[in-house]
């Protein structure tokens, strides 16, 4: 279980362009932000740091694996020189779900992958978990995409933010982020 480290300061491949405070509790703007391993993390100052793990899925069925692994796009294209981070906390009623309810939240009543496969392979995706290690955040999630699809991501956006899964949403913070790397 690789530990990740998004720490947000002077430093980092990703120049910070944005930082907006959907719900609850803002994070301070930075310049920059820098996506590590956790164990090779510098101790330097940080505006502030967020770690989050890569874990197993919770709701996707098997059909729906099948789907994402077909269709999913890897991390660090060269042309995918924008991304987002969006770190996101649910409340207390969602946790108090059982699993069978959650499910039913996250995917028939709001369609989370099935929307979100529709904007696959452009966008590329990777889920970390934080809620068991001691994080702020339940969820760290991570877009990277190029710029020619940055209004397709908007939407997506957009259309789970409508969900019935986004009113057990207490705090989230989106970040917009740029690579400064000339295009390959
Ligand atoms: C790019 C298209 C997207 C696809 C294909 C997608 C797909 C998925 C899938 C399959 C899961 C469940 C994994 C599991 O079974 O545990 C998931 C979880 C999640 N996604 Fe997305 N997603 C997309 C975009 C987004 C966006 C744009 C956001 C944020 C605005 C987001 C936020 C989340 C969160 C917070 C979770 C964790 C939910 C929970 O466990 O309660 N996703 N996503």
């Amino acid at each position: 279980m690789t530990r990740f480290a998004f720490i947000a300061g002077e430093t980092g491949a990703w120049r910070i362009a944005s930082v907006t405070g959907v719900s609850g509790e803002p994070l301070v703007a930075a310049a920059r932000l820098a996506v590590v391993p956790a164990a090779v993390a510098p101790a330097t100052a940080a505006a502030w740091r967020l770690d989050g793990v890569v874990s197993n899925v919770r709701y996707a069925t098997r059909a729906e694996m099948g789907e994402l692994r077909a269709q999913h796009a890897p991390l660090n294209r060269p042309q995918a020189r924008r991304a987002a981070l969006i770190p996101i906390k649910k409340s207390d009623s969602w946790w108090a779900l059982a699993q069978d309810e959650r499910r039913a939240i996250f995917e028939e009543q709001s369609h989370h992958t099935a929307l979100g496969l529709k904007y696959l392979p452009q966008i590329a995706r990777q889920l970390y978990h934080c809620r068991d290690i001691d994080q702020p955040f339940d969820f760290l999630t991570w877009f990277e995409y190029a710029p020619e699809h940055a209004a397709a991501f908007e939407e997506l956006v957009a259309g789970l933010r409508a969900t019935q899964e986004w009113r057990y949403v207490e705090r989230e913070i989106d970040l917009r982020l740029e690579s400064d790397l000339a295009q390959v």
